[in-house]
């Protein structure tokens, strides 16, 4: 509680602008917020401008996100100076970077009213209020993801043909380079009951396809009637809602990646044959040094496992170059481990020293021009193998699920099981619908395809 800053009385903010940062959890988080504020009457609007709340949903996870927050900062600042009612425009900064910094952001944004921890957003609407009564500038950096999750409504205000759904939050594996125990605190598994009521209301607005997530999805062990279910039951569960047609969920951690969730990859027609399985780097001593517990060997059986479960499984993952302490033998351990496994998509990063974090007080930092140099070659190699993967699809038929008309008029743009853009001539009928199409045509980063047939009936 810093600023001392008065709004006035009449100050009723109705549109609100919402820029989202970060990874898919902010994009549901976003979603959320936006619809806890409907009942208070706001409508989102695309541009700041013409907004009378503005809410900066952030990601604290590379220095480069985080600083992007003071950038916008600074412009709104301006954006204010120049409205005529800027006085009466209430900014609100969310996520990780709000829970990290929050003080901070007071101190050096004295033009910022509500900083919002990534688990206290239930509360925006009580905060809001009281904000434009007059009280301080909030800083709210509590940890209740159960009581957020009870207090939001399952009922979702969505509109199109995939959502995200978030299952888990939280991360208890302290990984040496990563802030998310720290910002979005410990795991925490929502009921199953909770996620299902959640899943059937998107689908009965027309969502087929649900991503689940976590910070660590596959380590979700949620409530259920009071037995505490895997993921697996959750997705045997999902499977069977009416309208919903596929199922993913996105992040895991190897050592999760128990039996029955391998078999359910083998079982469940809805779950698709893409998963996001982040090793972070090939060589064991890092994977020692970045307390992954587990070895590229490791790795490597529960890939070996899972494409038994499911041939057809593609995989994606995130890898860091220039941890501190990485040689040139341990990066090309990298590489050998990604030829290994032969990625359909990937994110790579170069090491960002976190503060708080135990890799950052680290003495052996990876000089800025290594990590660049590593960072080239490593995604020289995962662009070859995405590309692979994407020509190997050429000659074949599978359904796609049409979510947008694509930007010629006649066209569709939908997603391939792994989740490859595939564009095709196709009615707007067809949105939201599977078909099988046939793919003649590969570009740089989608697919193009005749379809063949639709869910079941002839075109
Ligand atoms: N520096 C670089 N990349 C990081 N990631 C997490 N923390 C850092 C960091 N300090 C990457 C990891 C993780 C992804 C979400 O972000 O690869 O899987
Ligand atoms: Fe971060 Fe590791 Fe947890 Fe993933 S598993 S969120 S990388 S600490």
């Amino acid at each position: 509680m810093t600023s001392d800053k008065q709004l006035p009385q009449t100050a009723i903010p109705k549109r609100v602008h919402v820029k989202t940062y970060g990874c898919q959890m902010n994009v549901y988080d976003s979603e959320r917020m936006a619809e806890a504020l409907s009942p208070l009457g706001y409508t989102t609007t695309d541009s700041a401008t013409d907004a009378d709340l503005v809410l900066i949903n952030t990601c604290h996870i590379r220095e480069k996100a985080s600083e992007k927050l003071y950038s916008d900062l600074g412009r709104l600042r301006d954006m204010k100076a120049e409205r005529a009612d800027g006085d009466q425009v209430m900014i609100a900064v969310t996520g990780c970077v709000a829970q990290a910094e929050g003080d901070e952001i007071i101190r050096r944004a004295p033009d910022v009213d509500l900083v919002i921890g990534p688990q206290a957003y239930h509360r925006l609407p009580e905060l809001i209020s009281r904000r434009s009564k007059g009280e301080k500038a909030a800083f709210a950096p509590q940890f209740e993801p159960e009581s957020k999750f009870q207090t939001l409504s399952t009922s979702r205000d969505v509109h199109g043909v995939s959502a995200f759904l978030t299952v888990q939050e939280g991360c208890d594996k302290f990984c040496a380079f990563c802030v998310v125990p720290y910002t979005r605190g410990a795991e925490y598994s929502r009921p199953a009951a909770q996620i299902l009521e959640e899943a059937e209301g998107l689908a009965s607005k027309g969502v087929r396809e649900l991503t689940l997530l976590g910070q660590n999805v596959n380590a979700y062990r949620g409530d259920d009637n009071g037995t505490a279910v895997e993921l697996a039951s959750l997705i045997r569960r999902l499977a069977q809602t009416p309208g919903l047609a596929r199922l993913r969920y996105t992040t895991s951690h190897p050592n999760d990646m128990s039996e029955t969730l391998i078999e359910a990859h083998a079982e469940i027609d809805a779950l698709m044959p893409y998963l996001h399985l982040p090793v972070q780097s090939g060589s064991d001593r890092i994977l020692a040094a970045m307390n992954r517990k587990h070895t590229a060997d490791d790795y490597l059986k529960v890939v070996d496992r899972l494409r038994k479960a499911r041939p057809d499984l593609a995989l994606s993952g995130d890898f860091i170059v220039g941890f501190p302490g990485e040689t040139e033998s341990d990066f090309e351990d990298t590489l050998s481990l990604i030829r290994t496994v032969s990625y359909a998509s990937a994110f790579s990063f170069k090491y960002s020293r976190r503060p708080g974090t135990p890799a950052a007080g680290s003495a052996r930092q990876v000089d800025e021009e290594i990590k660049t140099e590593r960072l080239a070659r490593l995604n020289a190699l995962l662009e070859d193998q995405r590309q692979a993967f994407n020509r190997s699809k050429i000659g074949e038929i599978f359904p796609v699920l049409f979510e947008k008309p694509g930007r010629h008029e006649g066209q569709l743009i939908g997603r391939s099981p792994w989740l490859q853009a595939v564009w095709a001539e196709a009615p707007m009928r067809l949105l939201g619908q599977l078909a099988n199409v046939r793919i003649t045509g590969v570009g740089p980063n989608s697919l193009t395809g005749t379809v063949e047939t639709v869910e079941g009936a002839k075109l």
